[in-house]
């Protein structure tokens, strides 16, 4: 992350032109058509350097599994690349690591099980309710495997942002890393949007860019771009954060 900003930093500097290809992982000034570096991999546009909200941004977050996304949050907040805190975060799943995960880092997490409830609907408007007795400001879908409806997205309108583990609109909905390897692409990556009523169509924040190797599978591929989403999402959330006080001030 601390690596991003400053590469980030740097290229603010830079002219368009000369950012035909910038490394999130070597000095771009390194960079040529011929270097072997073919991991490298690009996140834009680039973020603000570490804006300051006064006061920080208060989220809440979803996921259903892992929680990798939501730690990560979790993590640019305790090194302070994130002016934010987490205030709720909700599961879906009672036995999902992400629940493991909040508990061991110390953010409230609070189940809304969808087995529960009768229809999509009715499981947005306890999102809803959980959000609003939190005063969130805005919230993250950081892995949440279910399909939202208005309720949620009317509730908090251009403040309800997703992440999906392809360059949308390529590839969008379910094993979108999957997708990319079938479709033989030589660049996927991950994007972090604003949530609409069609599935992965909202407009796009940001965005990484990785490439795909010969050499990777399913597993590999998905490594590396989850390695990406690490540092994508919190940035995102940023540009996000200046974006609702902007609109705030207006
Ligand atoms: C991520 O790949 C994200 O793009 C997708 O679900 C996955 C969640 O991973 N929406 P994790 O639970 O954050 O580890």
């Amino acid at each position: 992350m601390q690596l991003v900003f400053s590469i980030v930093n740097k290229m603010n500097n830079l002219d368009e032109k000369e950012m035909n290809l910038i490394s999130t992982a070597s000095n771009p000034r390194q960079n040529s058509c011929y270097e072997k570096d073919e991991k490298r991999s690009l996140i834009w546009p680039p973020p603000p350097a570490r804006p300051k909200f006064n006061p920080r941004l208060n989220l809440g977050v979803m996921a259903s599994g892992n929680g990798s996304n939501f730690e990560a949050l979790v993590k640019a907040i305790q090194n302070s690349e994130l002016d934010a805190y987490i205030s709720i975060l909700v599961v879906n799943n009672p036995n999902c690591e992400a629940r493991r995960r909040a508990k061991r880092l110390g953010v409230p997490c609070v189940i809304h099980d969808h087995r529960e409830f009768s229809s999509r609907e009715e499981l947005d408007e306890a999102l809803v309710k959980t959000f609003t007795n939190h005063a969130v400001e805005g919230v993250v879908m950081a892995g949440w495997m279910r399909i939202v409806t208005p309720i949620l997205i009317a509730a908090f309108p251009n403040r309800l942002l997703n992440i999906h583990p392809s360059l949308l609109p390529s590839f969008r909905g379910l094993d979108a890393v999957g997708q990319a390897l079938k479709a033989r692409v030589p660049i996927s990556g991950c994007s972090v949007h604003l949530v609409t009523p069609q599935v992965d169509d909202g407009p796009v924040l940001a965005q990484a860019a990785v490439p795909v190797l010969s050499s990777d599978d399913h597993q590999s591929l998905s490594k590396r771009i989850q390695r990406m989403e690490h540092q994508l999402l919190p940035l995102s959330v940023a540009i996000a954060g200046q974006n609702w006080r902007n609109a705030g001030q207006n």
